[in-house]
């Protein structure tokens, strides 16, 4: 099956030239300025509209138990939404419950298998460090897993000590994974949650004020030192103080292979969303910071000390006692009203999905902040490079997977729950006037999104087998 895409402005992270794209089954064949029409070839004529890569979001939980419910996009609505939103590879975590890491990578992928609709693959939580653990981290990359994430965080649930940190780190050096780190402090949050609950202080802002940017700040500066001596690569995950660009550029200069990723919702929101009286939907950890401390992270991607934008899509509903039509059926999952009079049992994380590149593009773009080549650096290709699937995702070349974007520049929306197709009932962007959104998305030459119409299915996603990591994948 051959598909001609003619006349769109494709776009890559360091050029854009009008041009014509074939597609045979799931692969972009050829790139030229014209190629001629062939027998049994259907024809899209892309005039006007932008022809992006497939966003590559390297950050989501899927389906994902927190606080005795469950994030409420699986691997099928999550995907879906991520491919309404343009993007059309997504990254989820392994949760480690055991010390038998290969059991629940496979317990993971036969659950996505059958529901993800766009390609997907898996980072693993390390989470508890046992000798049998520190044996089994390299068979990872068999599976395709080259990449782990660490926490400094989350005391007696997810935290590893720096130690083990340290071992972690070294086990990963040599067997060519990438470490990525959550980085809060888990003593100071530990003693201040406490402190503010026998006071009770148990509004959602108070989530804010219990996990302080300082933490944030030294944690960066803790791992990136830990790294050092491990001779490591790190990656640092949701990054949302100004402190942490800070701290990733000193490590940078310092010669470390040190790697950042911010979100867009700490660089569209602050604390002062957490005191609204409907404070809960921005409940996520981290949490979200200060004007300044999005102003040094817009300065961050502007100057290439973060290299990443991903979404940490986590989402639950605002009030999961009401129920929603999804697909034809009504659902309500249980979900931040929870935490109703006490922020700590709020579940932790927010939509994102598929909101991520519509918002950036109004934002990025058409604000004349960054150029489009910009936009598709930070939001497709860097995320691919750093987790081993370019050139099959991210860019736009000969051999590379057709996971493409058909994007009109003149369409203008009020964006909001309407358009977004996440599984919840609310949306952090309701009512975002937006100007460009994605037209067509194609993923492995298979239109699933066309004028707003669902044209996928559950299980067309494929697992990707990621290549191992190399310090100099961003050249
Ligand atoms: O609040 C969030 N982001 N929940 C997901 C877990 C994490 O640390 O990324
Ligand atoms: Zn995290
Ligand atoms: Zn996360």
């Amino acid at each position: 099956m051959l598909t001609l895409i003619k006349n769109g402005t494709l776009v890559t992270e360091d050029k854009s030239q009008v041009g014509d794209l074939l597609i045979e089954d799931e692969k972009i064949i050829k790139i030229a300025e014209k190629i001629n029409h062939g027998e049994n070839m259907e024809v899209i004529d892309a005039s006007g509209l932008f022809v992006l890569p497939g966003g590559v979001d390297v950050h989501v939980h899927l389906d994902l138990p927190m606080f005795g419910t469950v994030s409420s996009d699986d691997h099928y609505t999550g995907t879906k939404a991520a491919a309404f939103g343009g993007t059309t590879t997504v990254i989820d975590f392994i949760s480690q419950d055991s010390d038998d890491l290969l059991k629940n990578v496979k317990e993971l992928k036969e659950k996505a298998a059958s529901k993800a609709a766009v390609d997907y693959s898996f980072h693993a939580n390390i989470t508890h460090l046992t000798e049998t653990v520190e044996k089994d981290i390299p068979l990872l990359v068999k599976e395709g897993i080259t990449s782990l994430k660490v926490f400094t965080a989350y005391n007696n649930r997810l935290r590893l000590q720096d130690g083990e940190i340290f071992k972690v780190m070294r086990i990963a050096r040599d067997n060519g994974i990438l470490t990525m780190l959550h980085a809060e402090n888990g003593d100071v949050i530990e003693i201040m949650v406490k402190e503010a609950v026998e006071a009770q202080h148990l509004s959602p802002d108070w989530h804010a004020k219990t996990r302080p940017s300082w933490g944030a700040v030294e944690s960066v500066m803790r791992a990136s030192a830990i790294s050092a001596m491990a001779d490591a690569p790190l990656y640092i995950v949701h990054m949302n103080a100004g402190g942490e660009v800070d701290l990733l550029e000193y490590a940078q200069t310092h010669g470390l292979k040190v790697f950042g990723e911010t979100c867009p919702q700490y660089l569209f929101f602050t604390e002062d969303d957490l005191a609204k009286a409907d404070g809960a939907k921005w409940i996520c950890s981290p949490p979200m910071r200060t004007k300044q401390d999005q102003l040094r992270l817009w300065q961050g991607l502007e100057t290439g000390i973060v290299q990443t934008i991903a979404t940490d899509h986590c989402p639950f509903f605002y009030d999961g006692s009401t129920p929603i039509t999804y697909e034809g059926n009504s659902i309500a999952i249980p979900g931040k009203e929870l935490g109703k009079g006490d922020f700590t049992k709020i579940p932790n994380g927010l939509p994102g999905v598929g909101d991520r590149m519509p918002i950036l593009w109004t934002e990025m773009v058409v604000s004349g902040r960054f150029t489009v080549n910009q936009f598709v650096k930070l939001t497709c290709t860097n995320p691919a490079k750093l987790f081993g699937m370019y050139p099959q995702k991210g860019t736009l070349q000969t051999g590379s997977d057709a996971d493409l974007v058909l994007w009109d520049p003149n369409k203008k929306l009020q964006y909001g729950i309407a358009y977004s197709q996440q599984r919840t009932d609310y949306n952090l962007y309701e009512g975002w006037k937006l100007n460009g959104y994605p037209v067509s998305v194609y993923s492995r030459g298979e239109l699933i999104v066309e004028q707003g119409r669902w044209l996928g299915k559950p299980g067309r996603g494929k697992f990707i087998s990621r290549k191992t990591f190399t310090s100099d994948c961003l050249g």
